[in-house]
């Protein structure tokens, strides 16, 4: 067990990658807090960690409001003593195109995966820094942080902002003993993805196109990840974003057909 009794929030950890990482990490002995905005899906969540064996919180935090985003550190330390391990992973995404994009999507986007990223961050740091725990702050970005989609504006905008926050944030909290890392998945099969299939048919021969792998990824395949970048095995890793995308950014132009 790599991260035992190491105090782990997830937000936006009811359902989807958030979900996969408390399944993980509650396998690997951490007590997990689950903050999200979805209060029948964190009750689903809080069962199923329980189950499998693992202690388990939810607290209902939209992590673009700071009173809910402090409240729910606070929740965590009450309960579990203190805080080791948090991963920003709320995030939402939405189409549309540069020039029909309206105001209110473009900030709705910007305050859940950036404003709530930072928000979420500050309040770990604090907790870690109150508790005089050397901690880990996983921030999940994505492919899309430094290669665009069509039709997609704020999306990529917001994750290179989680790429320079994750730097920012690793420099200003070195000294206090705290790693600062990202994660960028590629297209990874969670409900959200499989609605975008069902809707454009295309899709999954697309990605096999376009990814050296020539599939998605499974949720499991991006938990495994953040385990090991919140273990000591990752004890010289901060400030970097470490893309798990199936070799995607490696390849230019197309995979030949098979
Ligand atoms: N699935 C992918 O292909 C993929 C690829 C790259 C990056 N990501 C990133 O991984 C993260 C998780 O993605 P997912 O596919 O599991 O998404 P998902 O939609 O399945 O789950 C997101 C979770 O965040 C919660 N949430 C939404 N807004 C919130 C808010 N304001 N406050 C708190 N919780 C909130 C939702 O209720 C949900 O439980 C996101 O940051 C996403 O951008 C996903």
């Amino acid at each position: 067990m790599k991260l035992k009794d190491r105090v782990t929030v997830i937000t936006g950890g009811a359902k989807g990658i958030g979900l996969a990482y408390g399944r993980r990490f509650v396998k690997e002995g951490a007590p997990v807090v689950i903050g999200d905005v979805d209060d029948k899906a964190g009750a689903a969540a809080v069962a199923a960690l329980e189950k499998e064996g693992g202690k388990a919180l939810y607290v209902c935090c939209d992590v673009t409001k700071k009173a809910e985003v402090d409240a729910l550190f606070d929740a965590a330390v009450k309960a579990f003593g203190h805080v080791d391990v948090c991963i920003a992973n709320a995030g939402i995404v939405n189409d549309g195109s540069f020039l029909e994009l309206k105001e209110e999507d473009f900030d709705r986007v910007m305050a859940v995966n950036v404003k709530g990223v930072f928000l979420t961050g500050q309040s770990a740091a604090r907790a870690m820094i109150a508790g005089k725990r050397k901690g880990v702050i996983i921030n999940i970005a994505s492919t899309n942080a430094i290669v665009v989609q069509h039709g997609q504006v704020t999306y990529p905008v917001s994750k290179g902002a989680v790429n320079l926050l994750t730097k920012v944030m690793a420099i200003s909290l070195a000294d206090n003993g705290i790693r600062v890392v990202a994660i960028g998945p590629g297209p990874t099969r969670t409900e959200m993805l499989d609605e975008v299939i069902k809707n454009h048919p295309t899709f999954m021969k697309n990605v096999g196109l376009r990814t050296a792998l020539r599939r998605p990824a499974e949720v499991e395949e991006i938990a495994g990840v953040a385990a090991f970048l919140a273990s000591d095995d990752a004890s010289y890793i901060t400030g970097q974003t470490i893309y798990a995308e199936g070799g995607r950014l490696a390849l230019n132009y197309m995979m030949p057909e098979k």
